[in-house]
């Protein structure tokens, strides 16, 4: 094979990513160049640790000086799979400018600087690819980018971060407390030793924000989203919402808002637990499976399941993108590049629409129910159903509303607070999925 008939592709990081990239552009290679019209070759890696074991890869690709490879005239392309900001930033783009393509994998660096990214891309003619970075191995935002792009998005709701939805399915469906599942998705190796990015949401925000500026054509960052995470879900919460026919999910939701009756004068991206009734196909995703549920006005509702994470399921989304670059150089073009036109404000928490469940610890005397239910009714937010649970000091009232905006729910619960019948408003969950 002359030169011109193999793409050379550096590869920054050989983590649990990496590793399987390489190890699958060696096993698949007869297969990918055929695919590809071209041969993928893996002409440098770097890392940090040179003496680190690495079955399967060649020691002399081996380098810890990143910085050579994006800019070898040699190379052709460059994935980068070591994760963070920096240098990841600076390396990718130092090898546009250096007229490399670049597949990457990072979605913490493109909810950052994703449009930097893009800009950088456009000005120096050479593709940008990143499947791999939200949802895994799912095909996704392809989808968004191109299936999807002659149609009109309204919603985009998912479960996008495996290690919450283990310890969430965990809780369902043992009874365990957030602590005792948390800790058994660490030893299973589905959380880190760290769970903060997990477990408080930020890994899924970046990922929203990805999600959310395709869809909606719209620039739109990590800071943009509203995040709570699952680290105050308690194993009450959970069996309140399984009494009632509902799973709690950690959900990230994109949506174009309602303002005067039309759609998407501004967009809302917020992630947070939510429950969803268990016919909602999204109830039926377990464990570390991500889903996304993508509602079009002419498409109407479509979903994408399958593994969210993993070495192996990420490998194949950035391979698909190495083929997809490749095919695009045999014939002299670049894939599609991002756009946001539409250029939509992103509202603010207050704005947006849901239902919710109230739990409230109260004095079990007459006329409970109503003070508490003049209470939210003088809040403009009304209620579809109250349960009440227990009696005498256990008694709790459970209160699930009509679909209100985030700001009428928040004076509904402070005023609800200051009642002498509510010893203690318990939780509040925003509740999705109901008809
Ligand atoms: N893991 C997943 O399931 C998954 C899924 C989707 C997306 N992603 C994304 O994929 C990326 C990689 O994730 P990962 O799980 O494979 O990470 P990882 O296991 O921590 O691997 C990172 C790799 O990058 C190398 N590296 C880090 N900093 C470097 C530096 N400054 N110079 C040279 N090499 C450096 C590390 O070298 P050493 O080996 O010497 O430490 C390691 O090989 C991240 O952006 C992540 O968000 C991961």
């Amino acid at each position: 094979m002359s030169d011109d008939r193999v793409l050379r592709v550096g590869l920054l990081g050989a983590g649990t990513v990496g590793a399987e990239v390489a190890r699958l552009m060696v096993a698949n290679q007869v297969d990918l160049a055929a695919r590809a019209g071209v041969g993928l070759v893996i002409t440098k890696i770097a890392v940090r640790d040179l003496a680190a074991d690495r079955p399967g890869i060649d020691p002399d690709l081996l380098t810890t000086d990143a910085m050579s490879i994006v800019t070898n005239p040699d190379i052709d392309l460059v994935i980068e799979v070591m994760g963070g900001i920096e240098p990841a930033r600076t390396l990718i783009l130092t090898a546009m400018t250096h007229g490399k393509a670049v597949v990457t994998a990072n979605k913490a660096l493109l909810a950052k600087h994703g449009a930097e990214l893009f800009h950088a891309s456009d000005l120096a003619d050479v593709d940008f690819y990143y499947e791999a970075a939200v949802a895994g191995a799912i095909p996704i935002l392809r989808p968004l980018a191109e299936s999807l792009v002659g149609d009109h998005v309204e919603r985009v709701m998912g479960i996008i971060n495996g290690t919450t939805n283990y310890i969430l399915t965990k809780m369902h469906e043992t009874g365990a407390s957030f602590e005792s599942a948390l800790a058994e998705a660490q030893a299973l190796g589905y959380a880190e030793e760290d769970p903060t990015a997990d477990v408080d949401g930020f890994d899924a925000a970046a990922k929203a924000a990805i999600l959310a500026g395709l869809a909606f054509h719209t620039q739109v960052t990590d800071e943009d989203v509203y995040r709570e995470g699952i680290r105050a879900i308690t194993a009450d919460d959970v069996s309140v919402a399984k009494a009632m026919g509902f799973v709690i999910k950690l959900l990230a939701i994109a949506e174009a808002n309602e303002l005067h009756g039309s759609l998407e004068e501004t967009i809302s991206v917020r992630v947070h637990p939510t429950m969803i009734p268990v016919t909602h196909p999204l109830a039926s995703v377990r464990e570390a499976f991500n889903a996304v549920f993508v509602k079009c006005e002419s498409a109407g509702d479509l979903m994408f399941y399958g593994r969210g994470a993993g070495g192996t399921p990420t490998a194949s989304a950035i391979l698909g993108d190495l083929v997809a670059v490749a095919r695009n150089r045999n014939e002299g073009s670049l894939g599609p590049t991002e756009t946001d036109y539409a250029d939509l404000d992103i509202a603010p928490i207050g704005v947006s629409r849901t239902r919710y469940l109230i739990r409230m610890d109260v004095a079990d005397v007459p006329g409970v129910l109503a003070s508490v239910a003049s209470t939210v009714a003088q809040n403009d937010v009304s209620i579809l159903t109250v349960r009440q649970e227990g009696r005498g000091a256990d008694a709790e009232l459970v209160v699930l509303t009509h679909i209100a905006t985030e700001a009428a729910l928040a004076n509904t619960v402070k005023d609800l607070r200051q009642l002498d019948v509510v010893q203690r408003v318990v939780s509040v969950i925003r509740v999705e999925g109901l008809i």
